[in-house]
């Protein structure tokens, strides 16, 4: 199931789940710290499988919800690594007050991780703040759902013009059009915030949706990121 990118840095793909009657194709990224401890963004579905091909990389230790949308197996990975730190994007220990939260996220890097990934919060929009980090030395940017980009073949002809007209096809994907209409008063502040984004001059881009970017990251960011 895990598809290594870089060293110490994985994804892994999940099932697809409906949502808005379009099948959205899930992503979970791992990242292996320096002291061996694991870093699990987006946590997938779990199951014995996967549980097993992680367990043998260290230590499950920090749970990362990016956003108030990606959080529905939280609490099953919570009872299965009772130790670990889940950490939640701005917004989300209120929205599912039952899951037993130990950190907020913030514009800066955890000391946890910051040696190894960046962190900011992409800010500019009242609906949602992603927060997004970047592995240094993979020079890959994580993204959840700034960037949607599915491959025309995961959909049916109307999937296909939907996703067309909500600018979430590959290679064009971006973030998709109800979220980017959120914006409107908060460009000034999304600048600022893709100018971070720019400045890690990343190489990789993994999304959660879709197809990840692989090679000239910083061309792709910019360019699906004209709308800002
Ligand atoms: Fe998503």
């Amino acid at each position: 199931m895990l598809n290594k990118i870089s060293d110490n840095i994985w994804i892994i793909d999940g099932d697809a789940v409906p949502f808005f009657g379009m099948p959205y194709t899930t992503r979970m990224t791992l990242v292996r710290l320096q002291n061996s401890m694991l870093w699990v963004h987006s946590p997938l579905k779990i199951s014995d499988n996967l549980i097993e091909e992680i367990s043998a990389l260290g230590e499950v230790k920090y749970l990362v919800a990016p956003n108030k949308l990606h959080h529905l197996f939280l609490s099953d990975w919570l009872q299965k690594f009772p130790n670990a730190i889940c950490c939640a994007p701005p917004g989300l220990e209120k929205k599912r007050p039952d899951i037993n939260f130990s950190k907020v996220l913030g514009m800066q890097s955890e000391n946890e991780w910051e040696e190894e990934i960046n962190q900011t919060i992409f800010k500019g929009s009242p609906a949602m703040e992603e927060v997004v980090f970047f592995h240094k030395s993979s020079k890959t940017l994580i993204l959840t759902d700034l960037i949607e980009n599915f491959k025309p073949e995961s959909f049916n002809w109307w999937q296909r013009i939907l996703a067309k007209l909500t600018g979430v096809l590959s290679p064009n994907g971006k973030t998709p059009a109800d979220w980017r209409l959120s914006f409107i008063f908060g460009k000034r502040e999304a600048k600022k915030s893709l100018s971070i984004l720019v400045e890690w001059k990343p190489e990789n881009i993994v999304v959660s949706h879709g197809e990840c970017i692989f090679g000239n990251g910083l061309e792709f960011l910019k360019r699906s990121f004209s709308w800002v």
